[in-house]
C-alpha cells in the first residue's frame, strides 16, 4: 500500500465524537479495555495527505474574506464525476454546494413538500433521514427492504407501489449505496425502482453520499444514469466527506440537470443564508478530487474489504445466532441479533452495554429501524478490527 491505513491514531480530545463519546447514556468502558470506536460513520485512518497540503498552501495566504467557489472546485467534481462513475455532460450549473448531504435533504423534502405530506423512505434507514423528516413536520412512510433467499437485501417494489399510492406521495429519500444495509444496487433494481418513481411522478432525493465506498467487485451506478427520466427528475446528492474522512470540515454538492428543481431547491436553500461553504473545505475538495485522491480510494476500498470480508467470516463463523448481509459498499455491518438474544435470555440493551463495556463501541440499530440489530463501522486499522472480533468472542458473545 501507498498510503497508510495501519496507523492506530491517538483521536481522543482532538474534536473526535467517535471516541469522545459513548452512544448508549449510564454505560462505560470497564477499567483495562482501551476504546475501540465502531459507531458514528467516519474514519480511523488518516486522511489522503494532497488534501491537507491543499489545506496548508491555503493557510499561507492570510486572507479568509468573501469568496466565489473556484473554476477549480467545479473542475475537479466533473473529472471526479467522469474517471469514477462514467458520468459526461455535467457542466458547472449542474453542481451547487450544500452544507452537508442531510442539510441538501432537508432543504429539497422543504422546497417539494408541504408540512405534513409523506414522505416514502426506504428501512432499515439512516437516522439522518428519519429524524430529518420528522423533525420537519412531514409524515413519515417506510418500506421494508427484505432478504432474500441469499440473504442479500432487496426493495420490495409491491410494498413501495401501495405506499406510494394509498399515501399520494410525490417526495422520496433514495440512498446509493444504502447505509445501514451495506447495498450497492444494481442496474435492473435502479431502473425498476425509478419505473416507479416516474409512474407517481416523485421527485427523487437521492443520497450517493456513500458512492466512493463500495468494495471490491461492486461498482456504484449514479441513479441519474438509468434513463433521461431519472435524470430529469432527481436531486442527487454527493460529498467528499465520507470517502476522505471530511465530516468535521462540512462540505457536499448536489447534481441536478433539471432548471426548475435547481431554482426551487437553490431558492429554498439560500433564503437561510447558511447555505455557504467555508474556503478550507473547498480547497479539501480539491486536494481530493486529484489523481492521488483516486488512488488513494482505491486502496481504501481494499483495506475496507478485507476487514468486511475478515468480519464477516469471523462473525458467521464464531456467533452462532447472529445474522447478517454481507455488505456491499459503505463500511457498516448491520448484524441482527434476535436468535442469539432470545436463545441466551439477553436484550437487545444488555448485549449493547456488554460491548461498550469492553470498549467495542457499537451502535444500537432500533433507531435505524433494525429491531434487534447493532449497527458495527469496519472504518479502523485492521489491527484493531480484530481485537474488536476477539473482544466480541471473549466477552460478549458468551
Ligand atoms: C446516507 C448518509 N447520508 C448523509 C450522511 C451525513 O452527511 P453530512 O454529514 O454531509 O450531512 C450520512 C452520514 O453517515 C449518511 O450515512
Amino acid at each position: 500500500m501507498k498510503y497508510d491505513f495501519t496507523t492506530i491514531m491517538d483521536r481522543a480530545g482532538h474534536d473526535a465524537l467517535a471516541v469522545d463519546c459513548i452512544p448508549m447514556e449510564g454505560v462505560e468502558v470497564k477499567d483495562g479495555f482501551t476504546r475501540i470506536p465502531m459507531w458514528v460513520a467516519d474514519m480511523n485512518f488518516p486522511t489522503l495527505p494532497t488534501i491537507l497540503e491543499a489545506i496548508e498552501d491555503r493557510l499561507k495566504h492570510p486572507h479568509f474574506g468573501y469568496f466565489d467557489m473556484s473554476d477549480a472546485y467545479y473542475d475537479s467534481i466533473i473529472n471526479w464525476q467522469k474517471d469514477r462513475f462514467g458520468v459526461t455532460g455535467l457542466s458547472r450549473e449542474d453542481i451547487g454546494y450544500e452544507n452537508g448531504v442531510l442539510g441538501c435533504v432537508s432543504s429539497a423534502l422543504q422546497a417539494f413538500t408541504a408540512p405534513g405530506e409523506a414522505v416514502l423512505i426506504q428501512s432499515p434507514a439512516y437516522i439522518g433521514f428519519t429524524k430529518t423528516v420528522e423533525s420537519i413536520g412531514r409524515k413519515l412512510v417506510l418500506s421494508g427492504l427484505v432478504r432474500d433467499g441469499d440473504g442479500v437485501w432487496r426493495m420490495d417494489l409491491e410494498d413501495m407501489e401501495r405506499k406510494l399510492q394509498d399515501n399520494r406521495i410525490h417526495c422520496v429519500i433514495f440512498c446509493s449505496p444504502h447505509n445501514p444495509t451495506g447495498r450497492v444496487w444494481e442496474r435492473e433494481e435502479l431502473e425498476a425502482v425509478m419505473a416507479l418513481y416516474k409512474k407517481y411522478d416523485c421527485v427523487v432525493i437521492s443520497d450517493e453520499i456513500w458512492a466512493d465506498l463500495t468494495l471490491p467487485g461492486h461498482t456504484h451506478i449514479p441513479l441519474q444514469s438509468v434513463s433521461e427520466d431519472a435524470k430529469a427528475r432527481t436531486i442527487s446528492i454527493y460529498a467528499p466527506s465520507k470517502t476522505f474522512n471530511l465530516a468535521g470540515l462540512i462540505g457536499s454538492y448536489h447534481v441536478i440537470y433539471t432548471p426548475y428543481l435547481r431554482d426551487r431547491l437553490a431558492k429554498y436553500a439560500s433564503a437561510s443564508h447558511y447555505n455557504s461553504c467555508n474556503v478550507l473545505s473547498m480547497h479539501a475538495l480539491i486536494g481530493a478530487y486529484k489523481d492521488e485522491g483516486r488512488e488513494w480510494a482505491d486502496e481504501l476500498r481494499m483495506v475496507l474489504g478485507e476487514n468486511v470480508d475478515y468480519a464477516y467470516q469471523f462473525i458467521t463463523s464464531h456467533f452462532e445466532g447472529v445474522s447478517l448481509a454481507k455488505p456491499q459498499g459503505t463500511y457498516m455491518l448491520f448484524l441482527d441479533c434476535e436468535t442469539w438474544c432470545k436463545e441466551h435470555g439477553k436484550t437487545l440493551d444488555e448485549l449493547l452495554k456488554a460491548g461498550v463495556e469492553a470498549g467495542v463501541i457499537w451502535q444500537d440499530g432500533r433507531p435505524f429501524y433494525g429491531a434487534w440489530s447493532i449497527r458495527v463501522n469496519l472504518a479502523l486499522p485492521k489491527e484493531l478490527v480484530e481485537e474488536a472480533m476477539g473482544r466480541l468472542e471473549k466477552y460478549v458473545f458468551v
